[in-house]
C-alpha cells in the first residue's frame, strides 16, 4: 500500500498536520511519500499510489491557495476518475467552506474520498494531534 502525500502550506500548519498523517499510516504499515507541492514533478507522479492524501489550507477567501496548489489541482482534475484521495488542511476564521467546495470538485472529477475530509484549525494540538494520525491510520486502511 502506497500513499503520497502533497501538501502546501504557508505557516506550517498545514506541514505539520501532513507529517502527523504521515506517521499515522506509517505506523498502519503503509509506505508513504510525503512533498510540498513545489517538489512535485507531474500530475501523474502524483498520483503514482495507492491513496493521494492532498493537504492545503483555507486561503484568500475560502479558496485554495492560488499561485501553487490551485494550478496543481487543475493538473490533477482531469486524471482523477476513479483515484482514492483524501483531503485535508488547517484553517483559520472561517467554517470549513473551502473544504466543503474542494471535496464536492474532487468527487465531481471522479474521485472516491477515501476518508472523511479533515479539518483542523490553526496548528494541530490537543486531540487534533489524535485526529491527524487516525486519518493517516484510515486511509493506509
Ligand atoms: C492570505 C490568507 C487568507 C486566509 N483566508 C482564510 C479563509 O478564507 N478562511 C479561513 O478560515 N482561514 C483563512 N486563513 C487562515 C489560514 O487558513 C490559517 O492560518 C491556516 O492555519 C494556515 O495554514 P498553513 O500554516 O498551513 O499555511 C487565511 C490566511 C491567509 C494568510
Amino acid at each position: 500500500m502506497k500513499i503520497n502525500i502533497i501538501y502546501w502550506s504557508g505557516t506550517g500548519n498545514t506541514q505539520a498536520m501532513a507529517e502527523l498523517i504521515r506517521d499515522g499510516a506509517a505506523a498502519a504499515g503503509a509506505e508513504v511519500s510525503l512533498a510540498e507541492v513545489s517538489a512535485v514533478a507531474s500530475a501523474d507522479a502524483a498520483l503514482d499510489a495507492d491513496v493521494v492524501a492532498l493537504g492545503c489550507p483555507s486561503m484568500g477567501a475560502e479558496v485554495l491557495e492560488e499561485s501553487e496548489f490551485e494550478p496543481f489541482v487543475v493538473s490533477i482534475e482531469g486524471k482523477v476518475g476513479g483515484k482514492k484521495l483524501a483531503l485535508f488542511g488547517s484553517y483559520g476564521w472561517g467554517d470549513g467552506e473551502w473544504m466543503r467546495d474542494w471535496s464536492a470538485r474532487m468527487e465531481k472529477a471522479g474521485a472516491v474520498l477515501v476518508a472523511e475530509s479533515l479539518i483542523v484549525n490553526e496548528t494541530p494540538e490537543g486531540e487534533a494531534v489524535q485526529q491527524c494520525k487516525n486519518f493517516g491510520a484510515a486511509i493506509a486502511g
